[in-house]
């Protein structure tokens, strides 16, 4: 039986390898990765679905600001393991990671995806046509969903990060120096 649940501590390797099943390497390079790099969450809007023991999806949420002064969620990554997809998890984690955003009062999503997959839930590029990301997205991909109606009425500009730097990790200067330049290497491999 699947479980869709908050995301643990315990959880974090096992997303790790997940996410670089479903994206591989090249998740470091996306646009939305420079909005999440060094940050943490949206309290409470992480979220893993587990079968048994198996960690076999997960969704995020960060907070950004959608343009200058208005405050906003980036949803992702999503992902779902390859042997447990179509079983209806992806639509499972999004519908709860959404009714928690709404309960806690967020007025709006954004997200960058395939409006195929994301139009189900009710996100649009309608409502992005003068919001950009900070680096490539092609427009049709940026998507949002108002959990407000007119959230996002005569938002644009570029969005951008606001919420809570990561804290710094435990470890010598050298251990944290190396865990940046494995990043960035695999950055420019996938670049
Ligand atoms: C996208 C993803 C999260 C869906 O998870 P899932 O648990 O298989 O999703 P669900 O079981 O809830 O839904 C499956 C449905 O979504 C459809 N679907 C999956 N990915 C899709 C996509 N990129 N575009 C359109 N439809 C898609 C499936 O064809 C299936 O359609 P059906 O309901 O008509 O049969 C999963 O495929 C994944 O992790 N993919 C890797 C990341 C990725 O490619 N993301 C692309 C979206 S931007």
């Amino acid at each position: 039986m699947v479980t869709i649940r908050e995301e643990r501590i315990a959880d974090v390797a096992a997303r790790e390898a997940l996410l670089d099943k479903a994206y591989g390497v090249a998740r470091f390079a996306k646009t939305s990765e420079r909005l999440r790099e060094g940050r943490t969450p949206a309290s409470g809007l992480s979220l893993v679905a587990a079968d048994h023991r198996q960690l076999v999806g997960t969704v995020r949420l960060w907070n950004v600001a959608a343009g200058p002064g208005r405050n906003a969620l980036l949803l992702g990554p999503l992902a779902v393991h390859p042997d447990h997809r179509n079983r209806g998890i992806g639509t499972a984690l999004m519908r709860r990671v959404i009714a928690r955003a709404r309960l806690a009062g967020h007025r709006a999503i954004l997200l960058v995806g395939d409006a195929a997959y994301y139009g189900r839930f009710g996100f649009s590029a309608a409502l992005t046509g003068e919001l950009r990301m900070p680096g490539f997205c092609e427009p049709h991909r940026l998507l949002a969903l108002e959990l407000k109606s007119g959230a996002l009425a005569g938002a644009r500009g570029v969005i951008g990060t606001i919420g809570t730097a990561e804290p710094k990790p435990a470890g010598s200067p050298t251990l944290i120096a190396a865990e940046g330049s494995k990043r960035r290497a695999l950055v420019q491999r996938a670049a």
